[in-house]
């Protein structure tokens, strides 16, 4: 809510806290009648222009650019699956903001109903097929918590993963072009449905020819630039026996001694390793197995989450099926998803570094563009009930975003692919003439065997002519 000053709330403004603790309630619900006059003191004081470095104090977020649209950005609810509104949002507020915006529908089986889009911007005058493009998320994973405003930070669902990171994206691409710094077909912006679950928006963005040099992607690093995150494997174990009286186990078969073993060998693996990323990591989350203590188990199962610290997917797959694979008695069922560890570019100076051990959405986006991954906040407060962001990494992930693009630029000449400007300034080839005087025959090394051919071969004249010529 926005609250303009007043000659009054000038008075009042020499106590800003005051004035702070009633416009920003920090769950106080003011008796009717408080709320009442609170309201139509608000109107009154509305009409009048005041300073900004007044509003400043008595209104620090909405007079913020960043603040502001981050809490607008969290206020609305986008639990995965419900990211329409918040899409809509975007677009107006990019479009207000002299971008051009283009909503993508995203269709996916598990959301049949649902209108899901992803938002695409680039500036005015910008192409879409710039070389850099800012990336994140719009979708949360549930229950929507409502943003709530606090002194130095703002909690609520989404304030960190990863609207901090829409927010400071958006806000250093308007900063950056504002100042001249980059041109207008230089970046692009794409915000993302269903990241927290089946990556169904970025993988969306395969099916049209869109081609990047360099992504930056936006989730909670603690303003530190990752070096890469982990990959992912996760199997299913069964194990079958026969119940029995427990007095009577010859008769039956414990199917809860086959997955002790299963799992003992498990949790002893040796699992690959690497600088980067650290050690790759089993956990055994899940055991069910048995009905009750004089019952030889017929039925056991067991869910295991590695996090691949180096190697692939499958060749961790490879290790643990070679483990199991003398182990009497079980099944086990490798799950989606999966992928394979990420290494992510980090040749930026003035960074932290820091390895990730959470899923992103660069996996799902193909192409060899370089790949950069930073964002305000810790995956730590992520997913929680206390989901939050302090103001100043909100502030601090601005000038990151802006470092970023800058050595992205300087680390190579970026040069602009513009395919419509590039077919118009194609020339046009008549014919062209090249005398060919030698041609070196160069031996094959795995054919050292075979004669050799004479190397002059006879001097001629070759006529090239351009494909399209008529
Ligand atoms: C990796 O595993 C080794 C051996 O178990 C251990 O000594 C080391 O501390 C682990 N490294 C990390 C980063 O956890």
């Amino acid at each position: 809510m926005r609250l303009h000053a007043s000659p009054s709330l000038i008075a009042l403004s020499a106590a800003p806290l005051v004035v702070n603790s009633l416009q920003l309630p920090f769950g106080i619900n003011l008796p009717a009648v408080l709320d009442n006059r609170l309201n139509s003191f608000k109107s009154a004081v509305s009409q009048i222009q005041v300073p900004s470095f007044i509003n400043k104090i008595i209104d620090p977020t909405g007079s913020s650019p960043l603040l502001s649209l981050h809490r607008d950005l969290v206020a609305i609810p986008s639990v995965t699956g419900d990211e329409e509104a918040v899409a809509k949002f975007l677009e107006k507020y990019l479009q207000s903001k002299g971008f051009k915006v283009e909503l993508i529908p995203v269709d996916s089986p598990e959301h049949p109903t649902k209108k899901r889009y992803n938002v695409f911007a680039i500036p005015e005058g910008g192409i879409k097929a710039a070389p850099i493009l800012l990336t994140s998320h719009i979708d949360t994973v549930p229950p929507f918590i409502p943003f709530k405003d606090g002194l130095r930070s703002v909690h609520g669902r989404g304030s960190c993963d990863a609207k901090a990171s829409v927010a400071s994206q958006i806000i250093a691409v308007e900063e950056l072009l504002a100042s001249k710094e980059v041109t207008e077909d230089t970046v692009s912006l794409l915000f993302v449905v269903g990241e927290e679950t089946t990556g169904d928006g970025m993988r969306h963005m395969n099916t049209l020819s869109h081609k990047w040099e360099a992504v930056v992607f936006g989730e909670p690093t603690e303003l530190k630039l990752a070096v890469g995150h982990k990959g992912l494997a996760m199997l299913e174990i069964e194990a079958k026996g026969k119940a029995s009286h427990s007095g009577y186990p010859s008769l039956g078969i414990n199917a809860n001694s086959h997955m002790i073993n299963a799992l003992y060998k498990l949790d002893h693996l040796e699992l690959p390793s690497s600088d980067l990323l650290g050690n790759t990591t089993l956990n055994v989350g899940l055991m069910n197995g048995g009905v009750a203590a004089n019952v030889i188990p017929a039925f056991a199962s067991a869910e295991v989450a590695i996090r691949i610290a180096a190697k692939t997917f499958q060749e961790v797959k490879d290790i643990v099926d070679g483990a199991l694979k003398d182990v009497e008695g079980i099944q086990a069922t490798w799950k989606h998803p999966y992928y394979d560890p990420v290494f992510c570019d980090h040749d930026i100076e003035g960074f932290e570094t820091m390895a990730a051990s959470y899923g992103t959405d660069i996996p799902n986006l193909k192409g060899d563009h370089k790949k950069y991954l930073y964002g305000p906040g810790s995956i730590l407060v992520a997913h929680g009930d206390n989901e939050k962001i302090d103001k100043s990494d909100l502030y601090e992930a601005v000038k990151g975003y802006k470092r970023i693009v800058r050595g992205i630029m300087n680390a190579k000449s970026i040069v602009v692919h513009d395919p419509a400007k590039e077919e118009a300034a194609k020339p046009v080839i008549e014919a062209v003439h090249v005398k060919v005087e030698k041609v070196e025959v160069q031996d094959a090394p795995a054919n050292k065997a075979e004669p050799k051919t004479d190397k002059e071969e006879q001097v001629e004249y070759v006529t090239i002519l351009p494909v399209d010529s008529t």
